[in-house]
């Protein structure tokens, strides 16, 4: 079962976020007769049964918490890893820039802990399917317990493989690259991907980068956007509002790219064209006009 984010009070078996004094919290799954044990007091699942979310509790030891359903995002940042996760910043930007959505078909490598796994099954829903590419069995093992978790795991075909044998299926809507060199796999990807689909990958240094650009031009993909997510959190007191102390500098470049079919030669010459008049625009984004 996904976690429910429609119902109005809580619910035997419903995901949990118990959030108490300086913010700490704790995400667990209520089951009847069940208990959650921390530092901060004992809290009978059999107590939050049945009260409206927002509901103020109290441990044992008389330590107050709200009741709140996690968002994917919560569930995301205490996701337990053995690898570097994507982070929710770059998840959402992702999602709407690859166009993910209800009943695609998307491909992942690796796999890793499963984070974006779990937003991209998330995101294509019950008739959607997630294939999910990862080399190492520790690391695919971790994941799938990761799906279990948030019932999202039928959503997804765990495939034990290094990707440099290639993918199984082809006219995939959007193919995704988590992986230190994605531009050794691209011959492989495009095999994967429909033309005109969404391609895209994270990469932390900006030498991976150009290698990726320059294996993408070689094999014709087009409108290749590469940017990264800066985000800044405030302080939300209006006598004092200001950015916090903290900031996450650097995560990862972000790379887009879409396939596009080179059916004569001078669609190749119409092709670097275009991404030569992209060069000369500010910002080199597409321009778009909706008609
Ligand atoms: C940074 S982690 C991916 C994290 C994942 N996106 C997440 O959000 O949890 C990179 C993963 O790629 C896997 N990997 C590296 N090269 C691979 C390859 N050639 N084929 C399949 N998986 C590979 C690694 O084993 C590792 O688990």
């Amino acid at each position: 079962m996904s976690w429910n984010l429609r119902s109005t009070h809580v619910a035997d078996g419903d995901l949990v976020q118990l959030v108490g004094l300086r913010h700490k919290s704790f995400i667990f799954r209520v089951a009847v007769g069940g208990k959650m044990e921390s530092h901060r007091g004992v809290i009978l699942h059999d107590d939050l049964i049945g009260k409206p979310w927002g509901t103020k509790v109290t441990s044992h030891l008389g330590n107050p918490f709200f009741i709140l359903q996690p968002a994917l995002g919560d569930l995301l940042k205490e996701l337990p890893r053995n690898t570097q996760i994507l982070y929710p910043k770059e998840i959402g930007f992702t999602l709407v820039t690859m166009g993910i959505g209800e009943g695609q078909r998307v491909i992942e490598a690796g796999t890793g802990s499963g984070a974006l796994t779990c937003a991209l099954s998330f995101a294509v829903g019950q008739t959607g399917r997630v294939f999910s590419y990862e080399v190492r069995p520790e690391m695919q093992a971790m994941a799938q317990k990761n799906l279990n978790r948030l019932g999202l795991y039928d959503r997804v075909d765990f495939k034990l493989r290094d990707i440099a044998e290639g993918f199984d299926e082809t006219e995939i809507d959007a193919l995704f690259l988590d992986l230190p060199n994605p531009y050794d796999y691209i011959g492989q990807v495009k095999a994967a991907l429909k033309f005109g689909g969404f391609f895209g990958a994270i990469l932390p240094t900006s030498n991976q980068v150009t290698r990726l650009i320059l294996a993408l031009r070689q094999h014709n993909f087009a409108f290749i956007d590469i940017c990264e997510i800066l985000l800044r959190y405030y302080k939300a007191e209006p006598e004092r509002f200001r950015p916090v102390d903290r900031m996450v500098a650097h995560t990862g470049y972000l790379v887009f790219a879409r396939p596009v079919l080179i059916g004569q030669p001078e669609d190749e010459v119409t092709l670097h064209a275009i991404e030569g008049l992209r060069e000369e625009t500010a910002g080199n984004t597409l321009q778009t006009e909706i008609g």
